[in-house]
């Protein structure tokens, strides 16, 4: 406890994102992070806590890794930024085969962005792309899904579904966006381990939709493999299967989401794998290299590529990209991070933590305002029921009470999110989940 407290005049300048600016200010102590090290965040007033959501569900392999670090360093000795417009850079082109062999059978290219929500408006400008150099160009609806996050791009937040991030921007919606019922229902399906068995059937929502604009309209389907951000609603059994099957049926495009579920947080390379359904284009970012630079893409299938590969071939074919798209130095982190995966042996430990946090969090079944507890892959949730008339406030208490107690959960609404570091120990995950009970009752 040695940091001075901050003057809160001084915090004003800075428009924090998705934050509540005025009541930080106010609150800030135990919440001004300072280092990390690992699994762990120190906070300026000395105090350890547990990164219970991986940075934003992006430091897998916790904090600082060493060969990821050492792979920065080096590279700013080489080459601190190359244009990759009309000129290349051989590491780039080396990262892109990676993840491509990382992909299921059928895909052959990845486009570099920077961030979840400009991989999501590339792969939705590239649907359109698609079917424009098919002769399809009268294919231009995008089905998103309610309570979807794609991110907060023009594009994303259109197919996204979540009602806050999109009600002050109505005015600034793309066209031609439907959406399909999400798939969270308490009732049928509150407290399930893993995937539900309720629910396939909601993706036969997509026939309605099909039928009422006509499949010669739709683009693209897009939802996240499992929703991350709208507090871990995990895909009923056969539900993704049906999606793949109908958009199969009509000539649409699958994208699947998987800025958070790629790189291991499946216990896999991507959702894709883990379901066992295959997209046409997989968006990714965060966990490409554990955070330590923005970096992210749009890996897609060859012949989409190869479709878009028109007219003359001195010409631009895809006109589209970011200045800082492959920068040299979030590449040289994502070859570190995905050296890290295979050759430590990630995915496997992943895979032999799912069960710990399974067990961990639904043990805290049966605790007051506790309405649902649900888990998929290293990622888990727990549901409180709101405070009357106050929602979000519960959620807030508990996410302090937690700060208190050196945990660094994620609320958002009435949900705690957690998805925990791949390198978290079993112990980590039992203590996250018997703090979450102290917190829960501290807040009563
Ligand atoms: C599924 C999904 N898509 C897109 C995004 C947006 O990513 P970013 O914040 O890097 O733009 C997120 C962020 O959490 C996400 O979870």
């Amino acid at each position: 406890m040695d940091a001075a407290p901050l003057d809160p005049s001084t915090l004003s300048p800075y428009w924090m994102p998705f934050s509540h600016n005025r009541y930080f200010k106010q609150h800030h102590t135990l919440r001004m992070l300072d280092r990390a090290d690992g699994v762990y965040y120190t906070t300026r007033e000395g105090q350890r806590l547990f990164d219970c959501l991986s940075g934003l569900w992006c430091c897998g392999l916790g904090h600082r890794h060493p060969r990821i670090m050492d792979a920065i360093r080096q590279q700013l000795d080489v080459l601190d930024y190359g244009t990759a417009f009309q000129m290349g850079y051989e590491p780039t082109f080396r990262l892109a085969q990676r993840i491509v062999d990382m992909a299921p059978p059928g895909f052959g290219q990845v486009f570099f962005v920077n961030s979840g929500s400009e991989a999501v408006d590339t792969a939705l400008k590239m649907a359109l792309a698609y079917h424009r150099a098919r002769g399809e160009a009268h294919r231009t609806r995008f089905i998103g899904r309610e309570k979807g996050y794609h991110g907060v791009g023009f594009g994303g937040m259109s197919v996204g579904g979540m009602v806050a991030n999109r009600k002050m921007f109505a005015a600034g919606m793309i066209p031609g966006v439907d959406h399909l019922p999400h798939t969270h229902n308490l009732q049928e399906m509150a407290f399930s381990k893993g995937q539900p068995t309720w629910g396939a059937h909601l993706a036969d929502e997509l026939e309605r939709l099909v039928a009422l604009h006509d499949a010669s309209t739709v683009a693209a389907v897009i939802v996240e493999p499992m929703q991350g951000s709208a507090g871990v609603i995990v895909p009923p059994v056969g539900y993704l299967q049906r999606l793949r099957e109908i958009c199969d049926k009509y000539g649409i495009l699958l994208i699947f989401d998987e800025v958070i579920t790629g790189f291991g947080r499946m216990g896999a390379a991507f959702g894709a794998q883990y379901f066992a359904v295959t997209p046409d284009m997989i968006t990714f970012a965060k966990g490409i290299n554990n955070g330590s630079v923005p970096l992210g893409g749009v890996l897609t299938k060859h012949a989409i590529y190869e479709a878009c590969m028109a007219g003359p071939d001195h010409m631009v074919e895809f006109f589209h990209g970011y200045t800082y798209s492959g920068h040299p130095l979030a590449v040289a982190a994502a070859h570190a991070t995905l050296d890290v995966l295979s050759e430590e042996g990630i995915f496997e430990q992943v895979n032999q933590l799912v069960p710990v946090l399974e067990s961990a969090v639904h043990s805290l079944k049966g605790e007051a305002d506790i309405v649902d507890i649900r888990n998929c892959g290293l990622a888990a949730a727990v549901e409180l029921a709101p405070i009357p008339g106050k929602p979000g406030l519960r959620a807030l208490q508990v996410f302090e009470a937690g700060l208190k107690r050196g945990m660094l959960f994620r609320f958002s609404g009435d949900m705690i999110a957690m998805g925990p570091p791949f390198v978290s120990t079993a112990q980590q995950l039992h203590d996250m989940a018997s703090v979450l009970r102290d917190a829960i009752r501290d807040s009563r």
